[in-house]
């Protein structure tokens, strides 16, 4: 691909940054690679987006949500059109493999159809009133603009499913996505526009968080912030976003767990915490990062692991046969080796060890291979912290309850799972488990386009994303009595 600029948008014009500043936009399979100069922008850039979404929002809150639905729901059969273009894209800039990268792609055409046609049913309800001749009903009404502000590692599906309900319902938006993957944005904001949104409704401010956070926490116009990010970050937004009563949405980081309990089917867990722990190399908040095992299966269950670790190869996601790509930049890469040389110094033992595959031919990317540690104690910081790389750790327990609480021994609750074929076990575990989303005999990852998505305790706050619960969030509800 030909180098190009990946410029702001605002209200209705691409335009550089007003400082006119730059960063490169680099192939984590080729870090000598630059693919975009992007547009570094100022607190000023985020100053003229809000004035345009500001002036936007009057028209576009009138516009009927059918019709704003059917903009949307165009944007979506436009980004299946463009599948191809977008998945190649996103393995080029992000890194994760092209299979990884088209399910994206799919998830976010989902998200997007899913919201497009809530436009045909943002109702209300009539609610008996205690007093003659009275009627009560209740209308959603849009927030005004609203923040969107994202990831790197979906830097396609997790914006389409925060813009598209934003936009349904009646808001203009701010988007500030990853300064990692500004051309996966320009090009999500690109189908928005192609389907006719009108200009000022949707803007795109490319730059880094740190740079452009008071900006946009701080102005009193932004009506809510939906964020997607770790949860440090997401503290610290939420707290000041609090001083002016501005709605927030966070969703946060994981420590994801799966259960083995020693009646379950070997094989199916060993491959839902393979396939949970190294996709999309380890760099999402539903991924495994703990399998909490019944002693009796222990050996046998590290052993399958370590075998299913051998096919999960690094290398360029664009290329045939590669599994697992690299880690998206070089902060990365040194985040994670640190963490798997704590596990080591901790006293975790490491019977996989994945840090450093440059004899493969790995030199020029940011490469880690997967990494298994057993025997590891849940207090240990490989079994606390987030890693976000291919890095698991095997904990032993004694029964359902001791797997319960060592499962359960994080500050994290996304996303958690368990494999058994007890009927009590599987029931237990539901009520038991500190995570927003329980699976039992499937993967921690990911979730359907019209399900509620999201978790508790450090992982999440506020209404959940996806499914009718975003149209909580993007919405204010607001009481009518009538009497006649
Ligand atoms: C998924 O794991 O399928 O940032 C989606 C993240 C989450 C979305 C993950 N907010 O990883």
């Amino acid at each position: 691909m030909a180098l190009r600029p990946a410029l702001n948008h605002i209200g209705g014009a691409w335009v550089e940054s007003a400082s006119h500043a730059t960063v490169e936009d680099r192939d984590p399979a080729h870090s000598d690679r630059v693919i975009a100069n992007a547009a570094s922008s100022t607190a000023a850039d985020v100053r003229y987006a809000i004035d345009a979404a500001e002036q936007a929002f009057p028209d576009w809150r009138a516009t009927p949500a059918p019709q704003r639905g059917d903009i949307v729901r165009k944007a979506a059969d436009l980004m299946e059109r463009r599948r191809d273009q977008l998945a190649r894209l996103l393995t080029q800039e992000e890194g994760k493999v092209l299979a990884e990268s088209f399910a994206e792609v799919d998830r976010a055409v989902a998200n997007v159809r899913f919201s497009g046609g809530e436009g045909t049913r943002l109702t209300g309800e009539t609610i008996p009133s205690a007093q003659r001749g009275t009627l009560i009903y209740t209308r959603r009404d849009p927030l005004g603009v609203v923040a969107c502000v994202t990831p790197w590692n979906f830097p396609i599906a997790i914006p389409a499913w925060k813009i598209a309900p934003a936009l349904v319902s009646g808001n203009t938006v701010v988007f500030k996505p990853a300064s990692l993957t500004p051309l996966c944005a320009t090009e999500v904001v690109q189908c928005f526009l192609d389907a006719g949104l009108p200009d000022g409704v949707l803007n795109l401010v490319l730059g880094s968080g740190e740079a452009l956070a008071s900006a946009l926490v701080d102005d009193e116009r932004i009506k809510a912030i939906s964020f997607t990010g770790s949860s440090a970050v997401g503290r610290a937004l939420y707290a000041r976003a609090a001083q002016r009563l501005c709605k927030v949405q966070l969703e946060m980081g994981g420590k994801n767990a799966v259960i083995v309990l020693a009646d379950a089917d070997l094989e199916k867990a060993a491959e839902s915490v393979a396939t949970g722990a190294f996709g999309a190399t380890g760099q999402r908040c539903t991924a495994t990062s703990r399998a909490v095992v019944a002693k009796p299966l222990l050996r046998d269950f590290v052993e399958l692991l370590g075998s299913k670790a051998e096919s999960w190869k690094p290398g360029d996601g664009l290329t045939d046969g590669v599994k697992m790509g690299p880690l998206v930049d070089a902060a990365q890469l040194k985040k994670v080796k640190a963490k798997i040389a704590d596990g080591k110094r901790e006293g975790a033992k490491l019977v996989r060890d994945g840090s450093d595959p440059s004899g493969m031919g790995m030199n020029d990317g940011y490469f880690v291979a997967p990494t298994i540690f057993t025997e590891v104690d849940p207090r240990m910081s490989v079994a606390q912290e987030e890693i976000f790389g291919p890095v698991v750790s095997v904990i032993p327990a004694d029964d359902i309850e001791s797997a319960l609480a060592k499962a359960n021994q994080v500050g994290y609750g996304l996303s958690s799972s368990i494999y058994t074929r007890d009927l009590h076990s599987a029931f237990r575990y539901a009520d038991a488990s500190e995570a927003g989303m329980l699976h039992i005999n499937l993967p921690t990852l990911g979730g359907e386009a019209h399900v509620p998505f999201g978790g508790v305790k450090d992982s999440g706050f506020g209404d959940r994303e996806c499914g009718t619960a975003a149209f909580d969030f993007f919405t204010e509800l607001r009481v009518v009595y009538v009497g006649y």
